[in-house]
């Protein structure tokens, strides 16, 4: 109960904010856009300039300081302290937003510690942020933690992810056709979105509890693995799709029969990351020239390459490879011919990393998506392995 108010009140001191900063005239109509928003955190992965700007107009100087905003983040200890990290203590947005929101975070010692579900298990509930990436990581490490807790992770029955792939109702999942039993229970955050934090997970269960924001390792789930390649099975006609999209392949480069080919699927991100001021990388020319001819060996390989961005593929996928460039299908079908290559080589981003998660052969991975130094590099581990998979190629 007390929960409600306290959400309440940070999500007006962070509207006042952010409107004070963008002069925004705009807020009383995409009210309810930014409180879904808001009310469910920030993660810097996921809140980019393209996402800020279906809220705002904005130009990329007022982008840059919603964004170094978002990285206020605060964790709540086991002793129910408020306390910040040291990544939005020496970000840039105002010492005064920092006081305000301070003040506001340490009214909220007291935490409900409501127990009136009458469950057998206590319910683990994450955010739904961002787009398909971000969603699975919140998928994934709710359900890998619900395991380790003896919780019950829950997701939005006809949701994102349940709208793309066969999820089930099991020991660790329950899906719901609302979330309304995760709007007033405790929060727990990780000090980094893209790095194991064994805090996050250290807590007695005696509620339901909401986790959050990122939760980008995959050290929250890979106990659960067999469980969630399951779980994680793509939706018939997104399957058939793929079948479709492939066969469509092997005639257009004369092979007979899927077993002939060779598939490696490419997943090229660019597009929003260069304009990122979080301190996103993308993939090199050389990158790309590498990982291509890492496959050299392979026998019929076909490179098919997903991208929004075609022109600069198609300018710097290597010559001499047989290449299909995949375009105007939904991100969920993307991921899914991704996934059903026979190997994939990814480039950065939540997309790019789901999609070699899902697939069956050898990964390789861009082994510099944060520029050092830049805020984003922070969130991961000093050797990104609380992220990438160890058996991953990176180069
Ligand atoms: C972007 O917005 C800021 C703050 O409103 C303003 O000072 C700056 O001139 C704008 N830049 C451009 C390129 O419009
Ligand atoms: C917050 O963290 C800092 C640094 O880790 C520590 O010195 C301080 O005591 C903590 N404050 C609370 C209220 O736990
Ligand atoms: C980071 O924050 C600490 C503690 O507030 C401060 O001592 C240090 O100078 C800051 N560093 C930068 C680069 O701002
Ligand atoms: C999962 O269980 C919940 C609660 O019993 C139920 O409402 C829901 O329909 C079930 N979903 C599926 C897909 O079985
Ligand atoms: C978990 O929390 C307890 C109590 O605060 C602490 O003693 C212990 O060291 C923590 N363990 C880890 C792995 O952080
Ligand atoms: C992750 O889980 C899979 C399946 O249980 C296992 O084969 C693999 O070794 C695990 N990876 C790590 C690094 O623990
Ligand atoms: C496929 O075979 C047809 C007919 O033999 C030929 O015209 C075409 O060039 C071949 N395509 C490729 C990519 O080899
Ligand atoms: C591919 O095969 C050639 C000739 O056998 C060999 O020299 C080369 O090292 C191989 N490349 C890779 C990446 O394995
Ligand atoms: C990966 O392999 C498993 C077991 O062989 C299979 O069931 C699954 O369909 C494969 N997944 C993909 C994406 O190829």
């Amino acid at each position: 109960m007390y929960g409600v108010y306290i959400k309440g009140v940070l999500l007006f001191v962070y509207i006042f904010v952010v409107c004070g900063i963008l002069y925004c005239n705009h807020v009383a109509q995409r009210f309810s856009l930014l409180n879904k928003m808001f009310s469910r955190g920030f993660s810097p992965s996921a809140i980019n300039t393209d996402m800020i700007s279906k809220i705002f107009v904005i130009n990329s100087t007022s982008a840059k300081r919603i964004e170094s905003m978002s990285y206020h983040r605060f964790i709540v200890e086991e002793n129910n302290n408020l306390n910040q990290t040291s990544m939005g203590r020496n970000s840039t947005y105002e010492q005064s937003t920092s006081n305000a929101l301070e003040s506001v975070t340490m009214k909220t010692v007291e935490l409900p510690t409501s127990s009136t579900t009458t469950k057998s298990k206590f319910l683990l509930c994450t955010g739904t942020m961002g787009r398909l990436g971000n969603h699975l990581f919140e998928f994934a490490s709710g359900y890998g933690i619900a395991a380790r807790k003896d919780m019950l992770s829950v997701i939005r029955q006809k949701g994102l992810v349940d709208s793309i792939f066969e999820l089930k109702n099991d020991s660790r999942l329950l899906l719901l056709p609302d979330l309304k039993e995760c709007k007033t229970v405790p929060k727990r955050f990780e000090r980094w979105c893209s790095r194991y934090d064994p805090r996050l997970e250290n807590f007695t269960v005696n509620s339901n509890l909401w986790i959050g924001w990122g939760l980008q390792s995959w050290k929250y789930f890979n106990d659960s693995y067999r469980e969630l390649r399951e779980q994680l099975t793509f939706r018939k006609h997104i399957r058939d799709k793929v079948v479709s999209i492939q066969e469509g392949i092997l005639k257009k480069f004369n092979f007979t029969s899927r077993s002939d080919v060779t598939f490696i699927g490419v997943h090229i991100r660019r597009g929003d990351m260069l304009t990122d001021p979080l301190g996103y990388d993308v993939a090199t020319p050389e990158y790309l020239s590498r990982a291509v001819m890492f496959f050299q060996n392979y026998s019929n390989t076909v490179f098919t390459v997903c991208t929004l961005d075609l022109e600069w593929s198609k300018q710097y996928m290597p010559k001499n490879i047989k290449v299909e460039f995949i375009v105007g299908n939904s991100p969920e079908v993307d991921m899914a011919l991704l996934a059903f290559s026979d190997h994939v080589i990814q480039t950065v981003g939540t997309f790019s990393w789901w999609s070699s998660w899902l697939n069956n052969g050898t990964v390789i991975y861009y082994k510099w998506p944060a520029k050092e130094g830049g805020k984003l590099r922070k969130t991961f581990s000093a050797d990104y392995s609380d992220y990438f998979l160890p058996h991953w190629i990176g180069m």
